[in-house]
């Protein structure tokens, strides 16, 4: 049986409005994360990546226009044992996007929902060493904890780390050392959802494995993972779902394995050709601004089908746990007739 989700995101759009245009950067989001899962969100630089995960954590400046829900729902996956409060929360979910910010910062910020930056280097203070740095944070977040500083050594050793790094100033560590120390802050409050943006930026191979393959545990330990990644390789090695973003919409998603497998968006397809693994062969064209999207798909510039689709970017389900926005679909799979059961044509998968 499917473990219930810890978030689930509906129809959440977000934009900026500025002094001369509007930057629609999250439209018509949708997705759940569950435990022991581990959803990778993949799309290229600029697609609303980081903005999407900023709202999930209520931390968008003033200018920024929300529309949709972002639920969060206890662990009853974990228990609560070993997370002192995954357990509690009303049952229809806590919504994020009207909770006040003294819950945010309270209840879900670092405690439920730990957020691994995207750029290690900035998120660690120059001047302390990394061990006060955790030691503080489970101060504040663990007061429960006695020995802080034997709790700091469990969780250098979760993420790979000796014990004695954490002794060092921030500059004293390599690139990997530094994205490590960041992902056991991240773990320090023992959260239920970890979204990590961009944790394997700068690394060399074997270190984004690690890296990946750590955020993989986790969420094998009962936790859910959000891994935004430009990194095609990398989420494949790990994500058990998959949805790919462009100019601001989820386009396609589904269970990693069969999305990576037989992709249907011609965009999908576009991003895994790209890799080394599938030719090496570059997207053509670039993604539209996110202050002028064109009217319906904002793909159609760029698609090789142009020439024969309507152009409507409505995200439907296709077949069960998949789903795809692309006009090129047969009309059976549309709107209120809900998904096809899988065994029935998808039509002209070469949209
Ligand atoms: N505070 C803001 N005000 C106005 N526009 C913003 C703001 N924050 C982000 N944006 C815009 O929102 C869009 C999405 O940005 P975002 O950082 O989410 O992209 P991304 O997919 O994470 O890219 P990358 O892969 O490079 O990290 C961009 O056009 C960005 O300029
Ligand atoms: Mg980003």
């Amino acid at each position: 049986m499917t473990a219930p989700p810890l978030l689930r995101v509906e129809e959440l759009s977000v934009r900026f409005r500025l002094r001369e245009m509007v930057v629609r950067a999250v439209t018509d989001v949708s997705f759940e994360l569950r435990p022991g899962r581990l959803l990778a969100l993949v799309g290229e630089s600029g697609c609303g990546k980081s903005v999407l995960a900023s709202t999930v954590l209520g931390l968008l400046p003033g200018n920024a226009e929300i529309r949709g829900s972002v639920r969060l729902y206890g662990n009853s996956a974990r228990g609560g044992a070993s997370s002192p409060s995954s357990a509690s929360g009303p049952p229809d979910g806590l919504e994020l996007l009207t909770a006040s910010e003294r819950t945010l910062a309270r209840h879900v910020r670092g405690r439920r929902i730990a957020l691994v930056p995207q750029s290690a280097a900035t998120a660690l203070t120059p001047v302390r060493t990394a061990r006060s740095q955790l030691v503080e944070t489970l101060r504040e977040l663990r007061p429960d904890i006695g020995d802080r500083h034997r709790e700091a050594d469990r969780l250098a050793g979760r993420v790979g780390l000796e014990p004695a790094a954490l002794d060092r100033y921030p500059h004293e560590l390599s690139g990997g050392m530094a994205q490590r120390v960041v992902l056991a802050l991240a773990l320090a409050a023992d959260p239920d959802v970890i979204i990590a943006d961009e944790p394997t930026s700068g690394l060399d191979r074997p270190l984004v494995e690690r890296t990946v393959d750590t955020l993989r545990e986790l969420a094998g330990d009962g936790r859910a993972v959000l891994l935004i990644t430009h990194d095609i390789a990398a989420a494949e090695r790990v994500a058990t779902d998959l949805a790919v973003m462009y100019a601001s919409r989820i386009v396609e998603q589904g269970p990693a394995s069969e999305v990576f497998d037989d992709p249907w968006h011609p965009y999908t397809r576009g991003l895994l050709e790209a890799t080394p693994a599938r030719g090496f062969r570059p997207l053509p064209g670039h993604p539209p601004s996110l202050s002028a999207l064109p009217p319906g798909c904002a793909f159609r510039p760029r698609c090789s089908q142009r020439d024969t689709c309507t152009g409507d970017p409505a995200l439907v389900p296709v077949a069960p746990g998949r789903a795809l926005s692309c006009a090129r679909l047969p009309e059976e799979g549309r709107g209120a007739r809900g998904p096809l059961t899988g065994s029935e044509p998808i039509g002209e998968r070469s949209c």
